[in-house]
């Protein structure tokens, strides 16, 4: 292909992922509606998860008066939080409870967008972005982890940093080393120290959000521009129009999320859900205590990689990034049935996993 013909080419494939002359208000919110069938369901959970998002944006904020990202304060700063600021308590409870309902609701998000096809052709940039968005959410999660700067956080980031070195082990030649350099990187010192605990900290709290608002708001203006996708093979049976009908269903099932969050918030400690005493501070010279674990979402990786050769492992991880990056051409001519089993079984296994996956580990054990 000539150059010119390559930008051309080029033109129009971004013309057609992104119309922009539908950016205007009569396309974009008069005009949209949204299908109605048996799935439509599906078509709330990317609007729950924004939902836990903003509720993450603000308590967040409401946390960053008072902890003091270092390591001889964070403990301390994170205990006054609780014990003495009104609702500090409360606060963080909810900050606890939305990253855990948040990651849910992606997770059930790319299920379901899967399931209905909604990454196909023009979509292809709404999922991409997506996948991007899951990343990061994850990276939310292994990087809040570390701030309170308890025993727990602080040996558990270890293991994830150290298990991103293990990976040496399989490359060849020079580039075994790039492992330990990119978790030199990250951790910023030889061991766990102050130096990791400012780096956590500032991608939590600036270079995340920063780069989330930006993809979120390619990924949200992608939607708005193609509008919902179908869902289902074959005709939906009828539309309804998305404003104000479905944004009112969408608020409705915000203030349900709300509801949960805030209960959830107010009676049920999240540390109250570990059997190990969450709140000893980081000890140096402590031993690594028993049964440490990483937070839920990373049971589906953690057991196997447990219980499995590493390598066998990895090769599963790379093959999930290509089958996630490459899903709108890998399955561009897949039906939606068959799309609908594989999103469910790929959900039964995370919840086999995040359930089961103690009690499978120890039956292998013996
Ligand atoms: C921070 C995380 C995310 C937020 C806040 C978010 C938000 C949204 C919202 C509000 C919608 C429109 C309503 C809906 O269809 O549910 C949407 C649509 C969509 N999202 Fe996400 N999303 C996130 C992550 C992801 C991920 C991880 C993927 C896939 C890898 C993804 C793929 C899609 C697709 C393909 C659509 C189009 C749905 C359609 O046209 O029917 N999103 N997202």
């Amino acid at each position: 292909m000539k150059l010119p013909d390559a930008i051309q080419h080029a033109e129009a494939y971004l013309a057609e992922r992104f119309p922009v002359e539908k950016m205007n208000y009569a396309s974009m919110v008069r005009k949209k509606v949204v299908p109605v069938h048996r799935l439509s369901w599906g078509y709330y959970l990317g609007g729950l998860a924004l939902f836990f998002f903003m509720v993450q944006v603000a308590t967040g904020l409401m946390l960053l008066f008072y902890y003091q990202p270092t390591v001889s304060d964070a403990h301390a700063s994170v205990e006054y939080i609780t014990d003495h600021v009104p609702g500090g308590a409360l606060i963080r409870n909810i900050h606890a409870w939305a990253s855990s309902l948040m990651i849910g609701s992606v997770i059930m998000h790319v299920l379901t967008t899967f399931a209905m096809k909604a990454f196909a052709r023009p979509r292809e940039i709404t999922w991409l972005t997506g996948v991007a968005l899951l990343g990061i959410t994850f990276a939310f999660g292994f990087t809040g982890y570390l701030l309170p700067w308890h025993q727990i956080a602080v040996n558990a980031t270890k293991i994830g940093l150290q298990t991103i070195e293990e990976i040496g082990a399989y490359l060849p030649g020079q580039m075994a080393t790039w492992p330990r350099a990119i978790k030199e990187i990250i951790q910023g010192e030889a061991s766990v120290g102050q130096a990791t605990l400012s780096r956590f900290f500032a991608l939590h709290v600036i270079i995340l959000p920063l780069t989330i608002a930006g993809i979120l708001g390619v990924h949200l203006l992608s939607v708005q521009l193609h509008g919902m996708s179908q869902g289902i093979d074959g005709s939906p049976k009828r539309h309804e129009k998305f404003f104000p009908t479905f944004f009112l269903k969408d608020l409705r099932v915000w203030g349900v999320g709300f509801m949960v969050l805030f209960i959830l918030g107010l009676c049920l400690p999240f540390e109250s859900l570990f059997s190990y005493p969450l709140f000893e501070p980081f000890n140096p010279k402590g031993s690594t205590p028993d049964g440490i674990k990483p937070e839920w979402y990373f049971f589906w990786i953690y057991y196997p990689l447990e219980l499995l050769p590493f390598w066998v492992i990895m090769l599963g991880q790379i093959v999930l990034g290509v089958v996630l990056l490459g899903t709108p051409w890998i399955f561009k001519d897949t039906n939606r049935h068959t799309l609908q089993l594989l999103s469910v079984a790929a959900g039964l296994y995370l919840v086999v996993m995040t359930v089961f996956g103690e009690t499978i580990y120890h039956l292998f054990q013996g």
